[in-house]
């Protein structure tokens, strides 16, 4: 079992070493390799996806994924800015299926800004594509316009872009997860307005004939946006394409607490995976050793289950992680009264003494 380890900037540096500990906790023979990728590595490379880094990746069955980012980049030109390293992992590896489970523990019920009739016992299934549409559709640009409401003006435009195998593959990946789950389908689109999510809608009830002991049900991402807050334990399986899948998992992160909790796994045709936890790096509490690590740690188990085989190992990390939250340990993002407050390391500890 090779695992490409690769933390990246920021608190990323911090976390993936939790979930390390964590995996060597384990009695399982891992081999781990470690390489720089987003801004550490432009500093030591010149370049955030260096190719002995992206080679790694490909020779590995898993990833472990921190964060990349940090404002002092900024001005750097867009090709060379840390955030094309997970961009580009993504495209080189084919990494299409993105696995974001929002789960409520019962121990944070009160952590979320939701009323605790609305979120507890909450376990929805977020599955975006990420290899398509309007974030990598041909042609992009900036040019002077020729027509429109402002001809000879300066304009930027994007291109949104799907393709019928595109659409079968996802939507294929939602049902068999559904199958395993609750049998449910929702599958957001905006096909009231835009062609591409007509079509969208089209090839989901295709594939759907494949499946017919799950139900589905087609949803307009404003109404789905609503209905996340409104009703989120409505959901079981939510798919949809990579911008409307971006948004809606982030809104669905605060429905569990924090984006500290939110773990995420993407996947490609062969099951291998790169694992991360849905936040970014942080810059504002880097450093500081009291950056959350249990989604980093979460993902680790996302990554025992879908590319190791090792489902009871799996398991094990999760249960200890409720053990953790039920001895009553926060880190400062999901603190509260009555609860005792502990930094990054503490919390890996925790958890390996809890395996
Ligand atoms: P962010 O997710 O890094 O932070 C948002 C807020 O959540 C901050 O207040 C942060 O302190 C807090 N937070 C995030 N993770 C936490 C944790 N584990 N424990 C406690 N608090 C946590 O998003 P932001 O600030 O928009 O972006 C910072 C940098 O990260 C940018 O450079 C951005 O491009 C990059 N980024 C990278 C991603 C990746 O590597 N996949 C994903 C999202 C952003
Ligand atoms: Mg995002």
């Amino acid at each position: 079992m090779k695992i490409a380890v690769l933390p990246g900037d920021g608190i990323g540096i911090e976390i993936v070493a939790e979930a390390v500990k964590v995996l060597n906790a384990l009695d399982l023979s891992f081999e781990m390799e470690s390489a720089l990728v987003g801004g550490a590595a432009y500093e030591a490379h010149g370049h955030p996806l260096p190719d002995a880094t992206l080679n790694l990746a490909k020779a590995s069955d898993a990833i472990l994924f921190g964060a990349v980012g940090d404002w002092k980049y900024d001005k750097l030109d867009r090709p060379l800015r840390p955030e094309q390293a997970i961009l580009g992992l993504r495209k080189h590896l084919g990494l299409f299926a993105n696995f974001r489970p929002a789960i409520c523990y019962e121990q944070l019920v009160g952590a979320s800004s939701l009323k605790p009739e609305l979120i507890s016992g909450l376990d929805i299934l977020i599955i975006r594509e990420l290899t398509g549409d309007i974030y990598f559709g041909q042609p992009r640009g900036r040019r002077v316009a020729t027509d429109g409401h402002f001809p000879g003006a300066e304009e930027a435009f994007d291109t949104m872009r799907y393709s019928r195998p595109e659409i079968e593959r996802i939507a294929r990946v939602a049902f068999e997860a559904a199958r395993k789950r609750n049998k449910k389908v929702t599958s957001v689109d905006k096909a009231n307005v835009l062609e591409t999510f007509q079509f969208w809608k089209d090839v989901v009830t295709d594939v759907h004939k494949e499946y017919p002991d799950v139900a589905l049900e087609h949803m307009y991402v404003d109404n789905a946006a609503m209905q996340l807050v409104k009703a989120p334990k409505a959901f079981d399986v939510v798919v949809t394409g990579n911008m409307f899948g971006d948004i809606l998992s982030d809104e669905a992160s605060m429905l569990t607490g924090s984006i500290g909790m939110l773990p995420s796994a993407s996947l490609n045709s062969s099951g291998q995976g790169l694992y991360e936890p849905s936040h970014g790096s942080a810059p504002d509490i880097a450093g500081k050793g009291i950056a959350n690590p249990l989604a980093t740690i979460l993902s680790a188990a996302m990554m025992l289950r879908f590319s190791l085989n090792q489902e009871a190992a799996a398991q094990r990390i999760e249960a200890a992680v409720q053990k953790v939250l039920a001895q009553g340990l926060r880190t400062p993002d999901i603190h509260s009264e009555g609860t005792t407050k502990v930094g990054t390391a503490e919390m890996g500890d925790a958890v390996v003494k809890a395996l």
